[in-house]
């Protein structure tokens, strides 16, 4: 079976937007999951956070980083599989002031899922806070949270354009401005996930952020995807991928992200070296 493109356009320079037919992923979907791609038969399976659902397709952000991405941004039509959706997706509840941040491609994707569900949800008053690099890489404004937050900021992290610096200057201020935050939600890079969580631990507020873990199964059986929540060993795809960030152990959870640095860029190299065919890269 293979899961059709509907749609494929660019968000900027690296991040692109793909809508892919999957109605049993789509009906099933809740803001926070993810599925598990696969380009083809033989090929790895990568995980990806759904940005939203709609008439029995599902649209993600994707970043051009390795093998598989450039290969998909490179001209696939389908995809060999599409599986989930994964993991648990957060409560959509009457929550109060929900504030949502994110700096990096899936974080955007997962920020949209969250503010388009909560939003809907009477007594909730939704702000989100995006970062992007700098001004030439905000994506397009109907791919932001901008229509869906009730307050929207965005960040750049050399200034050029809102706050200068990642979400957590923007938190921090609306903080100091006695801004009463019932909840946070979540997701991006790594090392502003660890500096956030301690300002959340110091004001005592409730949060989930997405731990990006390597995943290679994404249904629990590798164990490559752990990680220690309170000195407890947790596997982020069946686990989380959400997690209280005050209990998350960052420091062990970013040494294991970067684990097969080596492989990818073996076979980033080896697939530049090849596209366009030699027919031994389609394996
Ligand atoms: C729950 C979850 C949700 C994600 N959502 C998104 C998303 O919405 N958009 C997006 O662009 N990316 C997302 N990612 C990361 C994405 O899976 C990787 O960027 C992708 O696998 C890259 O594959 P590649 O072959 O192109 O690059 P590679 O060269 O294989 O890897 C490039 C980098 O991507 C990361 N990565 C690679 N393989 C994995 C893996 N199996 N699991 C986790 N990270 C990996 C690593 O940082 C690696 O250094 C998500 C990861 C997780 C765990
Ligand atoms: S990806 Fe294998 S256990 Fe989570």
């Amino acid at each position: 079976m293979s899961f059709k493109i509907t749609k494929m356009i660019d968000l900027d320079s690296i991040d692109f937007l793909v809508d892919v037919e999957a109605p049993e992923v789509a009906e099933r979907f809740h803001p926070g999951q993810f599925v598990m791609l696969m380009t083809r038969k033989e090929g790895e399976r990568i995980p990806m956070s759904i940005m939203k659902v709609n008439d029995g397709k599902i649209s993600m952000y994707i970043r051009k980083l390795g093998k598989t991405s450039k290969e998909l941004r490179d001209g696939i039509t389908s995809f060999e599989n599409v599986i989930g959706p994964l993991g648990h997706g957060i409560e959509e509840k009457k929550y109060g002031t929900v504030v949502v941040v994110s700096d990096a491609v899936c974080g955007h994707a997962e920020n949209y899922a969250i503010c388009e569900a909560l939003g809907k949800i009477e007594g909730n008053n939704i702000i989100s806070i995006q970062t992007f690099p700098s001004k030439k890489e905000i994506y397009p404004d109907e791919y932001l949270t901008k229509k869906i937050a009730h307050r929207h900021f965005i960040t750049t992290e050399d200034g050029s354009f809102g706050d200068k610096g990642s979400y957590v200057t923007t938190l921090k201020r609306l903080l100091d401005n006695d801004v009463k935050i019932d909840y946070v939600f979540g997701g991006g890079k790594l090392p502003t996930m660890k500096a956030v969580s301690t300002i959340l631990a110091i004001n005592n507020i409730d949060n989930l952020f997405t731990t990006r873990q390597m995943m290679v199964d994404g249904s629990g059986m590798c164990g490559s995807c752990r990680l220690y929540i309170d000195g407890e060993m947790k596997l982020s795809c069946v686990d989380g991928p959400m997690f209280d960030s005050r209990k998350v152990n960052w420091t062990r959870a970013m040494k294991r992200y970067g684990m097969f640095k080596k492989e990818e860029k073996i076979a980033d190299e080896y697939y530049e070296a090849h596209k366009g065919g030699c027919g031994q890269c389609q394996k």
